[in-house]
């Protein structure tokens, strides 16, 4: 079987498309433009590349985009007070602190300082808990949300019964996936690096959603046959002269011949983050503008 491959990023841009007529609307018939900030402490170069890709695409979504870039040693206190007055500011509807954050901060008190009502990361204990409880309304992280949709797509929006297999439990991916997929009635299964077989549970997996960060991790004699798999991994390895190459946690060219639907690293699950990120904003503006 040679799988199908998911174009995420015809998905992302149709969802964008989607948006930009929401917002479009609420500008002319509310006079509401959605504004999202976005901070990036210090200059990691792929954090650099992920802000800049946010900034321009709020703005085509007809947003308001708001960046702040900070020096690599901000104090915490620093970045609270900055946290404080997006929290205070009626344009800013929807807050990012970009991560990982340098080690002098502390990535939970900065995610916890965030208004849970502008946390468009769905990251702040109150959105994660809601998530948990099963609130079809929390706001929930966008990479996992992404993959969601993709796999509705692939599932005709109707994954129950499914047995799902979660490859990382990290708090951005791992544990709002699992979380998501409860929610669509699959049976899931969270294995991460102290797993024994991981390779024996993907077998018996119909969906696996690899987050991980370890290049080609999943092997594609580990697939059951027509499994759809979606690879949240970026990982960059060098590649011709200095440019970087980008490959996935899933050994493509392997996985493509036993599953049933793929996704490309990159063009899969990364366009889609931030097109879920627009799609928080949007809806965190409504409520606040209620
Ligand atoms: N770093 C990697 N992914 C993410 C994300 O989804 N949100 C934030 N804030 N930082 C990230």
């Amino acid at each position: 079987m040679t799988a199908a491959i998911i174009d995420g990023k015809a998905a992302a841009a149709a969802l964008r498309e989607q948006i930009a007529t929401e917002v479009a609307r609420l500008r002319e018939t509310d006079d509401l433009q959605p504004g999202l900030a976005v901070v990036l402490v210090g200059e990691d170069p792929a954090s650099q590349v992920y802000v800049r890709n946010k900034g321009r695409q709020t703005v085509e979504a007809g947003m308001l985009s708001h960046t702040h870039r900070l020096r690599d040693d901000t104090s915490e206190t620093e970045l609270l007070a900055l946290v404080a007055d997006l929290n205070a500011d009626p344009t800013v509807h929807g807050i990012l602190v970009q991560l990982p954050l340098p080690p002098q901060i502390d990535e939970q008190r900065v995610i916890c300082a965030i208004d849970p009502a502008k946390d468009v990361d769905g990251f702040h204990p109150l959105n994660a808990g809601a998530l948990a409880n099963g609130d079809p309304g929390a706001l929930a992280p966008c990479t996992p949300v992404g993959c969601l949709l993709l796999l509705r797509e692939q599932f005709d929006n109707d994954l129950a019964g499914q047995h799902a297999l979660v490859i990382g439990r990290s708090n951005i991916v791992g544990k709002p996936m699992a979380q998501l997929l409860l929610q669509e009635s699959c049976t899931v299964t969270i294995a991460h690096s102290r797993t024994r077989d991981l390779p024996a549970l993907c077998r018996h997996a119909d969906i696996v959603v690899a987050a991980v960060g370890r290049p080609g991790m999943v092997r594609g004699d580990w697939l059951k046959p027509g499994a759809v798999v979606i690879d949240v991994g970026i990982n960059r390895l060098p590649g011709e002269g200095d440019k970087a190459r980008l490959v996935g946690d899933v050994a493509f060219a392997e996985a493509r011949e036993v599953a049933g639907a793929i996704t490309p690293v990159p063009g899969g699950v990364g366009p889609m983050t931030i097109a879920c990120l627009l799609r928080n904003t949007v809806v965190a503006a409504c409520r606040q503008a209620a």
